[in-house]
């Protein structure tokens, strides 16, 4: 079974996505990331010193999540594991079709070509307050997306809840302004 994790930034997703591996004696990836061509891809996009072009930016996140699919989660998912995944293909279509602008169908196909039409089980979405989220992010160092700002982080929020919307059966949303044990409390029911 594969659950993924979503949400802004700041909404709590490593604190979840470690309360559920506990719970669910699951293995834990992330995204970008999980593998070593995807850990490199994450530090080119997450550097502030680069331009990262919005078309480059999708198909660098798409190429790191190929390479994790191909080399770990497919092999994982096959061999009957429970996989809880912070991010997937939902943080693409909300902040580059959303946040970017690039048009969550553009970035969807490309996502489906990128991981051969993996779809998770289930999503669990931290929803939370666009401003809320930043002011969680403030005392952190910002890597290059962390520091796009208030705008873009409404625009992120807006296409979540659209893809929450659109997919009630596989979204699960969660009110991430709540104690991190009553949101661990509220998946674990939920799954
Ligand atoms: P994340 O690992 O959640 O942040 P951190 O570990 O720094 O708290 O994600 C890194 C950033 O990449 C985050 O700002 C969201 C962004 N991102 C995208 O824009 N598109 C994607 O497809 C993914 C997976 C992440």
């Amino acid at each position: 079974m594969l659950i993924t994790v979503e949400g802004l930034d700041g909404a709590g997703k490593s604190t979840l996505v470690a309360g559920l591996a506990r719970a669910l004696d699951a293995i834990v990836l992330r995204e970008p990331g999980g593998v070593e061509l995807s850990e490199r891809i994450r530090a080119l996009v997450a550097d502030p010193a680069l331009h990262v072009d919005p078309r480059a930016e999708a198909l660098l996140f798409a190429a790191a999540r190929a390479q994790l699919v191909a080399e770990r989660l497919r092999p994982l998912l096959d061999s009957g594991a429970t996989v809880v995944l912070d991010r997937f293909v939902d943080s693409s279509l909300a902040y580059q079709g959303g946040g970017r602008g690039l048009g969550v169908r553009e970035v969807r196909d490309l996502n489906r070509f990128a991981t051969g039409g993996l779809v998770p089980d289930r999503t669990l979405l931290l929803r939370i307050d666009p401003s809320a989220g930043l002011a969680r992010i403030a005392g952190r160092e910002a890597d290059r997306l962390e520091s796009a700002g208030l705008g873009f982080f409404e625009a992120i929020a807006r296409a979540y809840d659209e893809l929450a919307a659109a997919e009630p059966e596989r979204f699960v949303v969660l009110d991430a302004s709540q104690p991190p044990e009553r949101v661990l409390a509220d998946a674990l029911q939920a799954l």
